[in-house]
């Protein structure tokens, strides 16, 4: 494959995803196809926007002639389907965007995939359309023990024997879809389509879907980086409900290099579940994360604790989320490389090192709409 098109690669994940490939492999052409919505941001790529594989295109996945004519203009080989709505909070308020970019788009990207690919002497072979997607799409997970034990508890339900668990259940590659929020029956909805052109017209497509990604370039909407710059302004830290919800937390670098894995090692019509077994309550995070910054910026440890403020919950907030990544790990050998405690010491260190970076964003509109939502959460 030499021609590649990543969607939403101004994002946080699709970034990382751009970079790595970039880097990687000179021979391909990497195509960076974005709308820029509020989410997407050129600096994250900064470092590589000069090399001579990689090249921008600012185009929204729900224009159907725009990316037809890309695919032949830059007779595409594969893509990589990260453009996405993709934080949850706006999901509830305003489901239709997330219905039009996330299941309209990407069926506008899978249509004009198939014609172009179709019109080929080859037709599909050495092609790929490989749709990333979220562990959201399996609803969610109770936190229980059969023998009433405490969570957490040491499992041994999964390939990783010594992960600490909040409960016996795991969302497996084979588990149904239940989504709850408005973004993960949108996601739900495209992972349907994706496998649906696969099934009907033999596109060689992929699914993943994946736990929560944290690391540097995320857009402080969403936890990490939003109560971490909350810490340095000390203001508030909204914590949801009572802060008892469980996610499962991955360094998105480690998303990026099973990306590119399955990209080119994994089986056309599969699905592949990626997470850290790194299970964490959002109460406990938080205190991790604030006796970090706490560290690095001097304050007494943990004095930042006095910011947490507890919040009217998440409407449909899903309680637990944990994947088990057993499959990709026997298959393809992937496995994460970073130990949360070093994950989230780097994550820190970068947010508290590229300051500019969160400074742009947060002196725009984006301050109103998350002073907006800090007040209707309280
Ligand atoms: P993000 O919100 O940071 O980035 C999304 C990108 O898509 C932005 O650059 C935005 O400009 C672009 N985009 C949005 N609508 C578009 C449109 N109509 N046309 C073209 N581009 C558009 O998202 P992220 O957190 O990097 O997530 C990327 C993908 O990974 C999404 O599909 C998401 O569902 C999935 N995912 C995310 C996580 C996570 O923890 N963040 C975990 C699992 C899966
Ligand atoms: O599981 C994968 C998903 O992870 C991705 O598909 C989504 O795109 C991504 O946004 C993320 O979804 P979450 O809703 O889990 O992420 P978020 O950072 O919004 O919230 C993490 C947890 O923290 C969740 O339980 C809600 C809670 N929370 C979040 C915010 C923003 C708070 O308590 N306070 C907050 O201010």
């Amino acid at each position: 494959m030499k021609n590649i098109v990543i969607t939403g690669g101004a994002g946080f994940i699709g970034s990382h995803v751009v970079r790595l490939f970039v880097n990687k492999y000179p021979e391909y052409n990497i195509i960076n196809l974005d709308k820029l919505t509020y989410a997407g941001n050129l600096a994250n790529l900064k470092d590589i926007e000069d090399k001579p594989n990689y090249k921008f295109v600012k185009m929204d996945i729900c224009d159907f002639e725009a990316f037809y004519q890309l695919m032949q203009d830059e007779k595409v080989d594969g893509i990589i389907h990260l453009a996405a709505e993709s934080h949850v909070d706006r999901s509830i308020k305003d489901p239709f965007t997330f219905a039009r970019t996330n299941v309209m788009g990407t069926l506008s990207l899978l249509q004009a995939a198939k014609l172009y690919w179709e019109s080929l002497p080859e037709k599909y072979e050495g092609k790929r359309f490989y749709h990333i997607s979220t562990d959201e799409v399996y609803g969610a997970l109770e936190m229980t023990h059969p023998e009433g034990i405490e969570p957490p508890f040491t499992t041994t339900a999964s390939s990783s024997e010594h992960h600490l668990a909040y409960g016996t259940e795991f969302f497996y590659e084979t588990t149904k879809y239940n989504p709850h929020s408005p973004y993960s029956a949108a996601k739900a909805s495209s992972d349907h389509f994706v496998r649906a052109y696969h099934d009907t017209y033999g596109m060689p497509t992929i699914v993943t879907n994946c736990s929560n990604n944290y690391g540097p370039y995320q857009f402080p909407e969403k936890l990490i980086p939003l109560f971490i710059n909350n810490i340095r302004h000390r203001k508030p830290l909204p914590v949801y409900g009572k802060g008892e919800n469980v996610r499962d937390w991955l360094y998105v670098e480690d998303h990026a290099r099973a990306i590119d894995m399955i990209f080119h090692n994994g089986k056309i019509a599969e699905t592949y579940n990626i997470g850290g077994f790194n299970e964490w309550k959002n109460i406990d995070l938080i205190k991790v994360m604030i006796k970090t910054v706490d560290r690095l910026l001097g304050n007494p440890e943990g004095s930042s604790e006095e910011l947490i403020t507890y919040v009217t919950d998440r409407a449909g907030h899903d309680l637990r989320y944990a994947i088990d990544s057993t499959k990709l790990q026997k298959e393809l050998g992937w496995e994460p490389s970073l130990q949360f405690e070093e994950g989230i010491e780097k994550t820190v260190r970068w947010y508290l090192d590229n300051q500019e970076w969160m400074d742009n964003i947060t002196s725009g509109e984006y301050e109103k709409y998350y002073d907006d939502m800090y007040r209707m959460n309280k």
